[in-house]
């Protein structure tokens, strides 16, 4: 589905004499000597030179360019990136790496890389380094000029070859797996791009029935007279103030022959434009709330790369999509709406929308017959308060769970941090005449939304990503463009994959 990505890496174990590309990326370690891998004599002292005069540091994703002299070589072009320090070395490095590689390279339209994996330590970790890489090379293959009518001049990812020291099929299925994950990455990505007039509940909900028909997962659409036969109250009160009506998009993958054993429900908050309602937003940067559906686009990216992946798990995937508007329809403070769960909420404030939509989407999940729940969500600006934008709130129990997915997401170069859950908290939530409040106050935000969606999930594993400060990146970096990064998709999709691990 994603047109601007590349569809075919190789990995190869050829000297790096004979790759033939528009640009050899090589990155380089602090430690490294002069002549490593012969890179001084093609660039018939080039690059000793400039790490000499210190011209070139070897920095973390510090850029050099130089220009391939020496015979025999078969690419002219060679960009050696900063890899700083061998011992600060992992996949998350070399993923970053070839993220800042492939993106100097199309800039300066070269779109067949050859990208040098450095091996670092004992051969079992260059599979995930390979893996790692591929996923980088893809994500920085990512274009989000679908709406700049003048021509490009940066290059499309035409050709991919990965260089290592050996090409096995182990080497090769991991490459794949990358050249697979970063794909689905950048699908999340264009989705949580789009504008909210394109991509209204309706449209999100075809974009994931095209996906989802592409690659074999169940797709079941839930249309508003759906979602009122099964008394989402909590989705359809956020979706009253809208004249765009709401979905719930529901897939599910079901591998041949599995009949038992847990599983997974992902549900993601797929607010498609968050103007807060009838309590609205300031007008300041109010358009960067068209991503408020970041975590519903990394479930539906998800369950592509698990379905593509052929994870050997059941996995449910729902996504409530909806607007947050206000009009003469919304709900306003005070109002009280019932959830399907039967739980009564008053609303005190129509901004805190997502919560709302969640308890809902958890609660069908374990309807639908989830074990396991993971939830991702654009939920609190208090998350962003907490921990920034480089880092999402992680909250959920049991412990062994949220471990479980802690470490995939770590795995997976998805930056989180453990918050807590404590019951006293829930006090704030107290309301004088219904179950709870939508709202607990300032202190503590984020953990009083948390604990909100708790209250949806019947006592299941449940693990909640809090991703408002970190589904869109709002500074370049080199490794980095501003705009959706397609944050939990590869976590999502890898945790379909750890069965083995749970309790
Ligand atoms: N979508 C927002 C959260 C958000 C804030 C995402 C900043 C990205 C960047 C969410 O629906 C919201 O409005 N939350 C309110 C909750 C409050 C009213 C309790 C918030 O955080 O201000
Ligand atoms: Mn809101
Ligand atoms: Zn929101």
């Amino acid at each position: 589905m994603p047109t601007d990505v590349a569809s075919q890496f190789r990995i190869t174990d050829a000297s790096l004499t004979s790759v033939a590309a528009d640009v050899l990326i090589v990155p380089i370690f602090d430690e490294d000597e002069p002549s490593t891998l012969g890179l001084s004599a093609a660039t018939q002292g080039a690059l000793a030179e400039a790490r000499r005069i210190r011209e070139f540091k070897a920095k973390p994703y510090e850029l050099f360019w130089m220009g391939i002299v020496a015979d025999g070589w078969q690419t002219r072009r060679l960009l050696a990136i900063g890899a700083g320090a061998r011992a600060d070395y992992s996949p998350d490095r070399a993923r970053k790496l070839a993220i800042a590689g492939t993106l100097a390279a199309r800039q300066r339209s070269l779109g067949r890389i050859a990208f040098v994996l450095r091996a670092v330590s004992e051969e079992a970790s260059d599979t995930y380094d390979a893996q790692a890489i591929a996923e980088g090379i893809q994500l920085g293959g990512f274009d989000a000029d679908a709406y700049k009518t003048a021509t490009r001049e940066t290059a499309v990812l035409a050709e991919v070859q990965i260089v290592a020291r050996r090409a096995t099929d182990a080497m090769a299925n991991a490459v794949e797996r990358g050249r697979i994950l970063g794909e689905c990455s950048n699908f999340a990505r264009g989705l949580a791009n789009e504008p909210s007039n394109v991509l209204t509940p309706r449209v999100l909900a075809e974009r994931a029935v095209q996906s989802s028909r592409e690659v074999g997962l169940d797709v079941d659409v839930l249309d508003e007279t759906r979602i009122t036969a099964l008394k989402m109250g909590l989705l359809l009160g956020v979706a009253r103030g809208s004249d765009e009506p709401p979905r719930v998009i529901v897939m599910r993958h079901n591998p041949p022959g599995v009949t038992t054993g847990p599983i997974l429900g992902l549900v993601g908050k797929g607010v498609t434009f968050d103007t807060g309602g009838i309590s609205i937003k300031p007008a300041d940067g109010m358009e960067r709330m068209k991503d408020d559906m970041a975590g519903g686009a990394a479930v539906i990216a998800a369950m592509r790369a698990i379905a593509i992946l052929k994870a050997p798990m059941r996995v449910i995937g729902i996504v409530p999509a909806t607007e947050n508007m206000p009009s003469g329809r919304a709900i306003k403070p005070g109002d009280i709406l019932t959830g399907a769960s039967g739980k009564t909420v008053e609303v005190i404030n129509t901004d805190a929308e997502g919560r709302l939509i969640l308890g809902d989407a958890l609660w069908y999940a374990r309807e639908l017959g989830a074990t396991h729940l993971v939830d991702v969500a654009t939920l609190t600006g208090a998350c962003v308060v907490a921990l920034g934008k480089i880092t999402s709130g992680l909250f959920g129990t049991p412990q062994s769970w949220v471990d479980v997915v802690r470490r995939t997401a770590d795995r997976s170069g998805d930056r989180c941090w453990p918050m807590p859950l404590f019951e006293e908290y829930a006090e704030q939530l107290r309301s004088d005449i219904a179950d709870m409040m939508n709202v607990g106050g300032r202190p503590a935000g984020s953990i009083t939304a948390a604990l909100f969606l708790k209250e949806f999930t019947g006592g299941l594993p449940w693990a909640h990503f809090d991703v408002a400060g970190t589904a869109w990146s709002e500074d370049a970096k080199p490794y980095q463009p501003k705009g959706p990064n397609g944050i939990a998709v590869r976590t999502l999709a890898e945790l379909a994959f750890t069965s083995g691990e749970w309790k």
